[in-house]
């Protein structure tokens, strides 16, 4: 068996986005940052902890019928850094792209001070500044550098 068809443990997809070269053990927390919880019919596969050349291992998520925008895919950078963002037209790669750290992450994490005004009544989204080494938020200044994916929101 040839290297090739031992990396293909999830079927090639029609249309979607492929995200690739995700942090071994991250896929979950992939989809907690893009929102994808399956209840919308959206058709995923996850692959996780598969051979990689480059790392080792790594984990795959497809998304079918659905291109995932830059903007959501920078955020992608916080947990795995090395993704690699595929979008598929007709089972060929029509883009390549790799993520790039945002300078913001608007809306996507929750503070985790728990008298920050993001965490009152009040109808503020959170809001983030990307550091070298972790994230600022930009209502009360509480820095995480640890364990960012603890503050998906839900
Ligand atoms: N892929 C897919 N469906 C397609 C085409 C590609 O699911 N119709 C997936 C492949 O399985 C792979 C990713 O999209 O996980 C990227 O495909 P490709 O660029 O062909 O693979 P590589 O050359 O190995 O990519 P890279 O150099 O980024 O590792
Ligand atoms: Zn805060």
């Amino acid at each position: 068996m040839t290297m090739t068809e031992r990396e293909l443990h999830v079927s090639k997809i029609e249309r979607g986005t492929v995200v690739d070269h995700i942090t071994a053990g991250q896929a979950l927390n992939v989809l907690r940052l893009l929102d994808i919880d399956g209840r919308r019919g959206e058709v995923v596969s996850v692959a996780m902890n598969v051979p990689s050349e480059r790392t080792g291992s790594k984990d795959v998520v497809k998304v079918q019928n659905r291109e995932l925008s830059q903007d959501e895919l920078d955020v992608l950078s916080l947990i795995a850094p090395d993704a690699t963002v595929n979008i598929i037209r007709a089972f060929e790669v029509a883009e390549k792209h790799v993520v790039e750290r945002p300078e913001r992450v608007v809306g996507v994490l929750s503070c985790p001070n728990s008298a920050c005004i993001t965490n009152t009544d009040e109808p503020v989204k959170t809001r983030f500044t990307v550091l070298d080494d972790g994230v600022r938020c930009e209502f009360c200044g509480t820095i995480v550098r640890e364990a960012i994916t603890d503050l998906l929101s839900s």
